[in-house]
């Protein structure tokens, strides 16, 4: 039992009622570590590989990053936020996905770090430098943490558009033009992994990382066996962080599932979305509004299929909040939009997804014939 659990049994703080219509019961995991080795800052950048920069330049562009540093072996994006760059692609030879990097809250952090894990504080491979530790978590992501020694300064950014509500009118001899080009990415929000090893992943990162959670997901019928997808945030105490900036579910398979990025409002999603459409993107599922986070959606596929999503008005949740409990099910996924597609959800059946269930069930990790089940339940439901 970890020491997550331990603590669970000993909370008896009640669920605030404010974000999820239950709590836990008693003796569930409590969401949060009693004593974890560090609490990172924020999700810094995510990592990964492909064979053809120029061609992953012209989607970053179009999707709406902007160009931090570009080398030979390596293209660097970044939001118009200050701060670190929000991805790195590397050259290498398949398009794939390495893993994430989080910001250490201070360069001490990264020496307890090393400390608590038998790892080395290394200088960090990003523009302006800095130090990094590397781990890897449960399911086998390459995890860093990183310091960087310098910020990126901030950029001029979308405004959000001044707008009219019933008799409340603060815009008057003037025109609503929002323009039709990319979005402007502000900023990296939230990255979301599926693992077969999902308690021993989400417990890795509370312990270690000192995430809390903020909802957490079961399938329906087996709340018993505890959840099987976690809404994770930043704990910053008092300080409101975004409602999840990792997000990890059970699965048959081992990877990235999609991330997001913060740009100014709704009309920068949509416009944004129609260039992207107009330029023969494909749209995996939007626009709409999520229920876990409650963010404004618009998911995209990039040339590689892999997932990423535009994302405004969020939930920031301090460090008061208790985890939310609720069954996982496809309708549940949003409070309006268009309906779930099955792009979205991973679920068209290909001989690779079969092997993957085949390998999932036979490996020593979470997945059985009960949950597979209540997966694919959830996924119609
Ligand atoms: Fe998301």
């Amino acid at each position: 039992m970890s020491e997550t659990r331990v603590a669970g049994a000993a909370v008896a703080t009640p669920h605030q009622d404010l974000h999820s219509e239950q709590g836990a019961l008693r003796g569930e995991h409590p969401g949060r570590s009693r004593n974890p080795v560090i609490k990172v800052a924020d999700l810094a950048w995510l990592e990964f590989e492909k064979p053809d920069l120029d061609r992953a330049e012209v989607f970053a562009l179009d999707f709406g990053f902007q160009i931090a540093a570009r080398t030979e072996s390596a293209l660097w994006l970044r939001g118009s936020f200050a701060g670190t760059p929000c991805m790195v692609i590397r050259r290498g030879r398949a398009s794939r996905f390495i893993g994430p990097a989080f910001r250490a809250a201070e360069r001490a952090d990264l020496d307890r770090l090393a400390r608590a894990t038998g790892s080395a504080v290394r200088d960090a491979d990003v523009p302006g430098g800095g130090k990094v530790v590397a781990l890897l978590d449960p399911s086998g992501f390459p995890v860093r943490v990183a310091h960087c020694a310098e910020q990126l300064p901030a950029l001029p950014e979308q405004r959000p558009l001044l707008l009219n509500f019933g008799t409340q009118h603060r815009r008057t001899n003037a025109t609503q033009r929002p323009p039709r080009e990319p979005s402007r990415i502000q900023r990296l929000g939230h990255v979301v992994l599926e693992t077969r090893v999902f308690s021993r992943a989400l417990d890795w990162y509370l312990d270690t990382l000192g995430m809390i959670v903020s909802d957490f997901l079961f399938l329906d019928g087996q709340r018993g066996r505890g959840p099987t997808m976690a809404f994770i945030r930043c704990d910053l105490g008092s300080v409101p962080a975004d409602h999840h900036t990792l997000a990890m579910h059970l699965g048959p398979g081992t990877g990235y599932v999609h991330s997001a990025y913060q740009v100014t409002d709704l009309d920068s999603i949509a416009a944004g979305g129609e260039y992207l459409n107009e330029r023969g993107y494909q749209r995996s599922w939007g626009i709409g509004r999520h229920i876990q986070g409650s963010q404004l959606f618009d998911y995209w596929r990039d040339p590689d299929r892999f997932m990423l999503e535009h994302f405004a008005d969020g939930d920031l949740f301090s460090c008061d909040i208790e985890p939310g409990w609720a069954p996982m099910s496809a309708s549940g996924l949003a409070q309006w939009g268009p309906p779930v597609t099955r792009d979205f959800l991973g679920a068209s059946p290909s001989p690779a997804k079969f092997r993957e269930v085949l390998h999932a069930l036979r490996g020593d990790n979470e997945l059985d014939p009960a949950r597979l089940l209540g997966l694919m339940k959830a996924m119609n439901s």
